[in-house]
């Protein structure tokens, strides 16, 4: 870890030196999974193995700033009730030493496979890296079984992110890798033990398929099925931004396409984002028992803002956001909350029908730390709807523009920015307050815009603006906490 050759211990003894600040933190979110100390990123390794779902995530516990990674480990039967696990890798081998870095995981008859990458740097920082294994037969005990594929000709050492599936009786395996000239792409391998590896070739990337330059680096790829759709998603770094696309520094969306086995080519249409705020990357998804596409993403990225978020003072950083449902209508990802997050409803603050008319076009309701939020519109929108959320983000829908926009106040200086996307018509929002970050999904999941946010208090007042004369729905609840057990790990010293 920050210092090598770390252990399990050191780690449990900073949890338990720092949870006790990290605790009284009033950033610190409520229904969403964060480091009991330290820094977390990506999700890795999301699977539904013997009836319990694993989100593993890249865990950074002695700093508040990127680093030497491991995989800390949360595992939960129904999306509420969680339960803190014993770190499942750690960066203490020759392959691994500066970082246990992402990947994913697969069942094979009854033990539990994680692949990642191995991240080594050297005295002068010179990276390598190696595609490794480890397997369990309880998923919760992890045996390191070191590399299975090494870096091939042709590619820099940003070659990581493993995604293992299983299709047609063989094994594949993606990883986002940089080539020699510094293009982004996905590269395929193919297995029958899981062990031995096949290098096949790139799949999709900048310059390749013919849909132009689409950055340096492809990090976390992802490859699965919805409705017989053979999707790809990634997380491209070095897009240029467009207009209002790609404003974030780096990117994660998705390519809808034909994945072709025997000709080894992925044939896909454009890049679409898959979230429109300001604050989502590296997202990964798993299919569980009963046949739904479950997403987690980072609600961060390692951009400049970073370093400006409060809750660093208090030694943590970021959070996963809550798990969506994925599924694809009209050839575009939507994405809802798990059903089972329904569960953390407690008090109703309000449920009416509004009617904005002549004399009121604006509610206030009070608002809580943490709150879900439901809007269904009885007509079109003709002018300009707004929401102002404890007087720091502001949802903006304007029909005369056709755009959706989301402000709030940045971590720095407290300017305010923007995030837009196209949207014809508004029919319902549905929208999950923590803490300290706000997730809409806009017409049952057709954009979704994730951010966090600091608010001054983060127990004020909502305010719903209209421009016209409409009528909606609303009702929202206060949210209760995830139960989280065994946040500081006994210590066996
Ligand atoms: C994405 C990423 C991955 C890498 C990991 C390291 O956020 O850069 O490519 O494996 O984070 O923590």
């Amino acid at each position: 870890m920050k210092e090598l050759g770390s252990t399990v211990e050191d780690i449990y003894l900073q949890i338990k030196n720092n949870y006790h600040l990290v605790e009284t933190d009033s950033y610190r979110n409520q229904f969403h999974l964060m480091p009991s100390v330290g820094l977390l990123n990506d999700p890795n390794g999301l699977i539904h193995f013997k009836r319990i779902y694993h989100v593993f995530y890249q865990w950074n516990p002695f700093e508040t700033e990127q680093g030497v990674k491991c995989w800390g480990h949360y595992t939960t039967k129904d999306f509420i009730k969680w339960e803190m696990q014993p770190i499942a890798l750690l960066p203490n081998n020759w392959y691994d030493c500066s970082g246990c870095y992402s990947g994913s995981a697969v069942k094979s008859d009854d033990t539990l496979y994680l692949f990642y990458t191995g991240n080594v740097k050297d005295e002068n920082q010179k990276r390598s890296c190696y595609q490794c294994v480890a397997i369990s037969k309880d998923g919760i005990n992890f045996e390191k079984k070191g590399p299975v594929i090494f870096l091939p000709d042709g590619y820099t050492t940003h070659f990581r992110d493993p995604k293992v599936w299983k299709a047609d009786e063989l094994w594949y395996m993606i990883i986002g890798a940089q080539n020699d000239k510094e293009e982004g792409t996905v590269v395929l391998y193919q297995s029958d033990d899981l062990i031995k590896w096949e290098f096949i070739g790139p799949i999709a990337g900048s310059n390749l398929n013919g849909h132009g330059d689409l950055g340096y680096m492809w990090e976390c790829p992802d490859m699965f099925k919805i409705d017989g759709i053979d999707i790809l998603l990634v997380s491209p770094q070095g897009i240029v931004s467009e207009g209002i696309k790609y404003n974030n520094e780096f990117q994660s969306g998705y390519f809808i396409g034909k994945m072709d086995f025997a000709a080894n080519k992925f044939e896909h249409g454009e890049f679409t984002e898959l979230d429109r705020g300001f604050d989502f990357y590296a997202p990964q998804t798993m299919l569980d028992e009963s046949g739904r596409r479950i997403m987690y993403g980072w609600m961060g990225m390692s951009d400049g803002m970073q370093k400006y978020q409060p809750t660093i003072k208090y030694k943590w950083i970021h959070a996963l956001t809550i798990p969506r449902k994925l599924s694809l209508v009209n050839g575009r990802i939507y994405q809802e909350p798990l059903e089972e997050l329904a569960q953390l409803r407690s008090s109703i603050i309000i449920e009416s029908d509004i009617k904005f008319n002549q004399e009121q076009r604006e509610l206030c309701i009070h608002d809580y730390k943490t709150m879900e939020l439901k809007i269904k519109y009885n007509q079109a929108i003709k002018d300009e709807f707004q929401i102002l959320i404890r007087d720091n983000v502001r949802i903006i829908y304007s029909a005369l523009k056709n755009t959706f926009t989301v402000e709030r106040k940045n971590f720095k200086d407290d300017k305010t920015e923007q995030r837009h996307c196209n949207l014809e018509n508004l029919i319902n929002l549905n929208i999950f307050i923590d803490a300290s970050s706000i997730e809409i999904f806009i017409n049952d999941g057709q954009e979704v815009f994730t951010c966090r946010f600091f608010a001054e208090d983060n127990e004020k007042d909502i305010v719903f603006l209209s421009k016209d004369e409409i009528e909606f729905h609303i009702i929202a609840w206060q949210l209760n906490q995830l139960i989280i057990e065994n946040c500081i790990p006994e210590l066996k010293i």
